[in-house]
């Protein structure tokens, strides 16, 4: 029996009325009833604070959601997720991430397999391989020792990496260089080899179906380059991060040099994997458990606390009400930290390529929006670019505001400048000025105000909190494609341009007739074969 339509619920249906008596209320009101109302609306673990008073909420508002989500059955759906079910079920497989990082005591078995020993068994290699590597112990084909790493891989194989590389920059220590090409524009491969030696680069071909094309004809270029300087063993330079060891052996990588994982780990969930070598080849193997360790405490957390108090469940919640009844479009996130400016790319993918969706598990059409258009950059940035839109223009776009207490030892000075504009922000969204004071403002002065926003802080950002911010992230996705009736694992709406794109680029390179297309796919395959197709 299919489940019923969320939209038809007694508790979405409750919420539509809710919305209505909501609609005319401005949160400066809500502030000034309450006066508790920050303490009353922000939840906070050891690693996070998050403040959620900023939306346009009252209690009604969230035990209505929260009713919502008990109809739902949502706490039926995460131990179904933890326990390994078949929740991808379009892909006939679990989705269990959440195994990556379950520390060594605890048991899951799924078709007689003893999951944790297999993840244990694929960490130990990788620690393994990369404290030879940090240890200079890894040498290349002329007996130098490695010290370069470069991560070839797209999509998850390289958001996550990337971003947790970068956010970590701090934690590297007695590491090889890490670099990252993901787009298959040779401008970005060339940038690499350019600044790398071919006696002393090592590449991981990270991919988890070893069939992207991008990242195989990155990695082909890799190799090249490396013969054309005269590497007699190639083989010493590459390993592989992958869920198909068959292929890449078939690649020419040994079997030494591959690292695993498993078909129910989501590319976009997968960095907490052998996918996350290139963090642990920079800060170390420890600082790298400790990430997996900040996940697993927002595990614990996501499944053992009540509704009212789970992080992920508010925030996914927040969304439902902010995109389906407020008809906010978009959802911006904001770090107040340049090491974290990946971040919104992370959290675009995750969240757009898990609940960009318009069936529901039973195939039917959805009936209301689903995925914000999820997008940011860092503040204070930000407020230079494109916070006027948010503030003065006709669109209501939450915000995830996110910055840490404390900045870099002795420049205080910098990082209370940052924090007061990442506190500002949030604020003017919230209050405008209409209530400032001075004499009455020209019209095009105003903000409005009464647009939402979440702030979330923590002291520093550690290996640990990191972990602790991408689970929150990653339940708060499945919260959303919980609550929408979807399934947040699959990305079926990635193929078809895929496909294409192997067509398209024969009909570049070719002179036979071009194939059967679209007028306007025909002329720009055209124009390209006039141009000569090459550079001048
Ligand atoms: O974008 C589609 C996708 O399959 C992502 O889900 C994935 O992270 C990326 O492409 C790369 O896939 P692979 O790791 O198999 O190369």
């Amino acid at each position: 029996m299919p489940p019923r339509k969320r939209s038809s619920l007694p508790a979405w249906q409750e919420l539509k009325r809710h919305h209505r008596e909501m609609s005319g209320v401005h949160m400066r009101e809500l502030f000034k009833e309450d006066p508790g109302r920050a303490k009353n609306f922000s939840l906070e673990t050891d690693d996070v604070y998050v403040d959620f008073s900023r939306h346009r909420i009252t209690s009604r508002t969230l035990d209505l959601l929260v009713a919502l989500a008990g109809e739902t059955d949502i706490e039926g759906a995460v131990t179904q997720m933890y326990d390994g079910a078949c929740v991808n079920r379009t892909e006939q497989c679990p989705a269990l991430h959440t195994a990556l990082r379950l520390p060594e005591r605890r048991r899951l078995v799924i078709e007689g397999r003893d999951i944790p020993s297999e993840v244990r068994r694929e960490l130990e290699r990788m620690e393994n391989f990369v404290s030879t590597l940090r240890a200079g112990k890894l040498t290349g084909w002329t007996g130098k020792p490695i010290d370069t790493l470069v991560n070839i891989g797209i999509g998850g194989s390289d958001l996550g990496p990337r971003l947790v590389t970068e956010a970590l920059e701090h934690y590297r220590a007695q590491a090889p260089g890490v670099h990252f090409v993901a787009n298959v524009d040779a401008d970005e491969i060339e940038s690499v080899l350019r600044v790398s030696s071919p006696e002393t680069t090592l590449f991981a071909v990270s991919s988890k179906s070893f069939a992207t094309r991008e990242t195989l004809r990155n990695a082909a270029t890799a190799g090249k380059w490396l013969v054309e300087r005269g590497c007699r063993d190639v083989s010493k330079h590459f390993i592989a991060l992958t869920a198909n060891p068959a292929a890449a052996v078939e690649f020419g990588i040994g079997n030494e040099h591959i690292f695993k994982f498993w078909e129910w780990v989501g590319g976009r969930y997968s960095v907490w994997s052998v996918i996350g070598l290139p963090v642990a080849a920079s800060i170390g193997m420890v600082n790298f458990r400790e990430f997996l360790g900040g996940a697993h405490r927002m595990d614990e957390h996501f499944k053992s606390q009540p509704l009212r108090r789970n992080l992920p469940v508010i925030l996914g919640l927040l969304d439902i009400w902010n995109l389906n009844f407020f008809k906010a479009a978009a959802l911006a996130v904001i770090p107040y930290a340049r090491s974290l400016k990946l971040l919104p790319d992370y959290i675009g993918q995750l969240m757009m390529e898990s609940n960009g969706k318009s069936l529901t598990l039973a195939g039917a059409k959805v009936g209301y929006e689903t995925s914000a258009v999820v997008w940011g950059g860092t503040g204070t940035n930000v407020q230079h670019a494109f916070l006027q839109l948010l503030h003065q223009g006709t669109r209501l776009i939450p915000v995830d505001f996110l910055a840490p207490l404390s900045g870099r030892d002795g420049e205080e000075e910098h990082h209370r400048l940052l924090l007061a504009n990442c506190i500002a922000q949030s604020r003017a969204l919230m209050a405008g000025n209409a209530d400032s004071g001075k004499e009455k403002i020209p019209r095009y002065r105003v903000v409005a105000g009464n647009k939402p926003s979440t702030t979330i802080l923590f002291r520093k950002l550690t290996p640990r909190v990191l972990g602790a911010l991408l689970a929150l992230y990653e339940h708060r996705t499945f919260v959303q494609g919980h609550l929408w009736g979807i399934n947040p694992f699959d990305q079926w709406g990635v193929e078809l341009g895929k496909t294409l794109a192997v067509g398209i680029a024969d009909d570049l390179a070719g002179t036979q007739t071009i194939g059967d297309y679209d007028a306007s796919t025909a002329e720009l395959i055209r124009r390209y074969r006039e141009s000569g197709g090459e550079g001048e």
